[in-house]
């Protein structure tokens, strides 16, 4: 692949590909030195037309430790406040020759969009309820740890699923992989039309945590519920926030993960939050400048097996 815009394009075997080499950084990222040179004379541009503290950060400190010049544009002080759109902004900063592009966007397609237009590789760091491929590839990397296997495991993806970019990557990898996959929240934050999906639907955590392995909370994404329902955040909590409680009616083995930012006491109980006996929160995080590394190595890879375009 010349991008990374989705998991949907993505093959089982090119997922098991990043993993493997995600699991290799997880080793460098421990160690006192952290460098690699897979990305040395490369430079990598971030564009975050959304706030960020995980995703930023990571491919920031990815791009870093393989070697690469990174820039991160501050997008609110850019001159796009004067006006200027995605694609000139985008076309200016690809006539300074980035060989990545990683771009945030509240519009659905824009990261596709963009691809279409520079020559680097593009990356997605979410665009609005489409996809957030790397962080179904990290979820998928820590699911793998921690279980052992990322096959035949039952996962539930519990909340605000129609708002959810997370939700939909996360859906379409783990059936790749060939999991089962539940999704849990009141109905009116679940997209009709859902189950063509595969997946099974359920308005009650009780019933929907049962027996399984995973339990993926997310959070409630008030920025994109514009005027719709907002539910209150105690009746919501009671419902549908999980806590030691409901997750009784999981496996007793069943992992808890959140992609983050998490709202303590509305989506989860921050007590359980912190428990790493069950929640495997923080290790998500360290899996995402992994599998950041991963996938921006393996587009360099293919970037340098391209003959070197000569300038005009
Ligand atoms: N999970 C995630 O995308 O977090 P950020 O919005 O902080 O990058």
């Amino acid at each position: 692949h010349r991008h990374l815009l989705g998991i949907e394009p993505l093959r089982p075997d090119e997922i098991v590909t990043i993993l493997d080499l995600a699991d290799q950084y997880v080793d460098l990222g421990r160690r006192r030195d952290k460098h690699a040179r897979a990305l040395a004379g490369l430079t990598q541009i971030n564009m975050f037309f959304e706030s960020s503290t995980r995703t930023q950060a990571s491919f920031e400190l990815a791009g870093k430790r393989l070697g690469a010049d990174v820039m991160s544009m501050a997008m609110q002080a850019s001159s796009i406040k004067k006006g200027e759109t995605l694609i000139d902004t985008a076309m200016t900063l690809n006539a300074m020759h980035p060989d990545l592009l990683v771009v945030r966007h509240p519009q659905s397609g824009a990261a596709d969009l963009l691809a279409q237009k520079v020559n680097c590789a593009v990356l997605n760091a979410g665009d609005g309820r489409h996809e957030h491929p790397t962080q179904a590839l990290l979820d998928a990397l820590t699911i793998r740890r921690a279980k052992g296997r990322l096959h035949r495991l039952s996962v539930a993806i519990c909340g605000d699923i129609a708002h959810s970019r997370v939700a939909r990557s996360n859906i379409l990898l783990l059936h790749k992989m060939e999991n089962r996959v539940r999704l849990v929240g009141p109905p009116t934050l679940m997209p009709s039309g859902i189950e063509e999906f595969g997946v099974e639907v359920f308005d009650d955590m009780e019933e929907g945590l049962r027996d399984v392995d995973v339990v993926m909370m997310l959070r409630l994404q008030r920025e994109r519920m514009d005027g719709g329902f907002i539910p209150s955040e105690r009746e919501y909590f009671h419902r549908y926030g999980l806590d030691a409680e409901k997750l009784a009616h999981a496996s007793p083995e069943a992992i808890v993960m959140h992609p983050g930012p998490m709202n303590r006491g509305v989506e989860i109980d921050g007590t359980l939050a912190d428990d790493i006996n069950r929640s495997v929160i923080q290790d998500q995080v360290e899996m995402g400048v992994a599998v950041r590394m991963a996938a921006m190595d393996l587009l360099a890879r293919n970037l340098r097996a391209r003959p070197t375009e000569v300038m005009a």
